[in-house]
């Protein structure tokens, strides 16, 4: 039989529990570590000095643990630090990112009159990466680029009571033939989302879990299904893990 593998998924707060969750619904027979800077949250409006030293102190506690992949759940982490983070020979495992869903946007759109709306953290829409990747997909000017200053720390805050914000105060007036959530803690309000624009939402969990998965899972479609586990680390770990426990309860109340 084959070794378990063990990936851990980092982000800077509670945003990475939804690539978490859907990593722990769609793949099978991993032990996951989940890793969280929450204390020195939002990351996406430090500069990148200190967002890649940031990541690297809290990286240090896995340090621990025997990895086999490490998954950056954040998209301002992947923005700025994926690449100096894939040279550092300290860190002897693979790393995979997670980006804005520019592309999947993009070949879906419906009406071509409409701008897509692509919502994001300023450290994450002012990176290289990003930038490179707007200057590809973005030709003719379709993607209108905003990122809510406060957004990430009030869903951080607010987690335990979503429904008490409005969170129309924090989003741009308009209407898009679509929204790119180019932060994973935007997913968590993604039915708000829809709701104050009435239009479809992407975000690059689905496209992330697959990329893992081909790349790091030799997974057969019909053997027996072999149940993940999850550890929680870090100084906030309870918190994550009872989050976490919230959002399966919340899916499986919803199949
Ligand atoms: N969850 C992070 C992301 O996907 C950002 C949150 C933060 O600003 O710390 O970009």
């Amino acid at each position: 039989m084959e070794k378990r593998k063990t990936i851990a998924i980092f982000d800077s707060g509670i945003g990475g529990l939804t690539l978490l969750k859907d990593c722990y619904l769609h793949l099978q027979g991993v032990n996951f570590i989940y890793l969280a800077d929450n204390g020195n949250m939002p990351y996406g409006n430090k500069c990148e000095l200190e967002i890649f030293q940031k990541t690297k102190v809290a990286l240090q506690s896995l340090s621990a643990y025997s990895i086999d992949a490490l998954v950056l759940a954040c998209n301002t982490v992947t923005a700025i630090c994926v690449e100096k983070l894939r040279e550092d020979s300290a860190l002897q495992y693979p790393i995979f990112g997670i980006e804005p869903a520019i592309l999947p946007a993009l070949q879906n759109v419906k009406e071509e009159k409409k701008s897509i709306l692509l919502l994001a953290t300023n450290a994450t829409l002012q990176s290289k990466r990003v930038q490179k990747l707007l200057q590809k997909y973005n030709i003719n000017g379709q993607i209108v680029c905003n990122a809510p200053r406060e957004l990430a720390s009030m869903i951080e805050k607010n987690i335990l009571q979503l429904d008490r914000v409005d969170w129309s105060q924090y989003l741009p007036k308009g209407e898009f033939d679509s929204v790119i959530l180019g932060c994973t803690h935007y997913i968590h309000i993604q039915e708000y989302v829809q709701m104050h624009f009435q239009t479809r939402i992407f975000d690059g969990n689905i496209g992330t879990v697959n990329h893992i998965r081909q790349k790091l899972l030799n997974m057969k479609k019909n053997g027996n299904f072999v149940k993940n586990t999850v550890q929680f680390i870090g100084k906030q770990a309870d918190f994550n893990a009872k989050i976490f426990k919230n959002m399966l309860e919340e899916s499986n109340k919803n199949l």
